[in-house]
């Protein structure tokens, strides 16, 4: 991290933007509020930002548009096949299903954040298809395995009405982290 440009958007409190500049980046933060003005970064953040985010063709062009040629864009999003547990919403309506993508409020008890703003569920393809229109390119994908406490209180114990339609009932990967290249000459 030392030396890099980074671009930390949707940065909230600024807990990854300060976790950056503590690793010895050269970094900024904005938030709902602020333009991006320098098309030099080496690398742009975003933590939990993307579902909050309405117009998410408009933010990839800019963040696209923010990276130098061959800089990387990393994010982390709630998985969007995670089908939700225990007292915490997936990531569609229960009455809904994974297919239909929008805007929508959480409603249970421990998705406090959702329940409070919402958010904006999009298929993985609608996410992919949009990076790569924007001459983002897929480096690498992870999904990592949920911290056992949280996987124990939330999954083994869900009960059969938090099961959603859609692809993911088997799914238990709560997050998704995905590093892009711009292909940007
Ligand atoms: C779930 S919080 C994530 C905060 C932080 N990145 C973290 O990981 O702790 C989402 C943030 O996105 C911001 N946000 C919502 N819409 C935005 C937009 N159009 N442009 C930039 N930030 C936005 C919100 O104000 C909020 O701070």
């Amino acid at each position: 991290m030392a030396g890099l440009h980074v671009l930390d958007v949707a940065c909230g409190h600024g807990r990854l933007t300060r976790e950056l500049a503590r690793r010895g980046a050269d970094v900024a933060g904005i938030d709902i509020s602020g333009n991006l003005i320098s098309r030099d970064f080496d690398l742009v953040a975003c933590s939990f930002g993307l579902s909050d985010i309405d117009d998410l063709d408009g933010a990839i062009r800019s963040i696209s548009s923010a990276l130098r040629p061959g800089a990387s864009f990393a994010f982390s999003i709630l998985h969007p096949c995670f089908a939700g547990g225990q007292d915490i919403s997936g990531s569609w309506p229960a009455a809904g299903s994974y297919y239909e993508e929008g805007r929508w409020t959480a409603q249970e008890a421990r998705s406090a954040l959702r329940r409070q703003v919402g958010a904006s569920h999009r298929m993985l393809s609608t996410y992919l298809g949009t990076l790569r229109r924007h001459d983002l390119w897929l480096e690498q994908i992870v999904e990592p395995v949920p911290a056992p406490d949280w996987a124990r209180r939330t999954m083994l114990t869900a009960s059969p009405s938090t099961s959603r339609p859609g692809p993911s009932r088997s799914s238990r990967a709560n997050c998704l982290t995905c590093l892009m290249t711009s292909a940007r000459s």
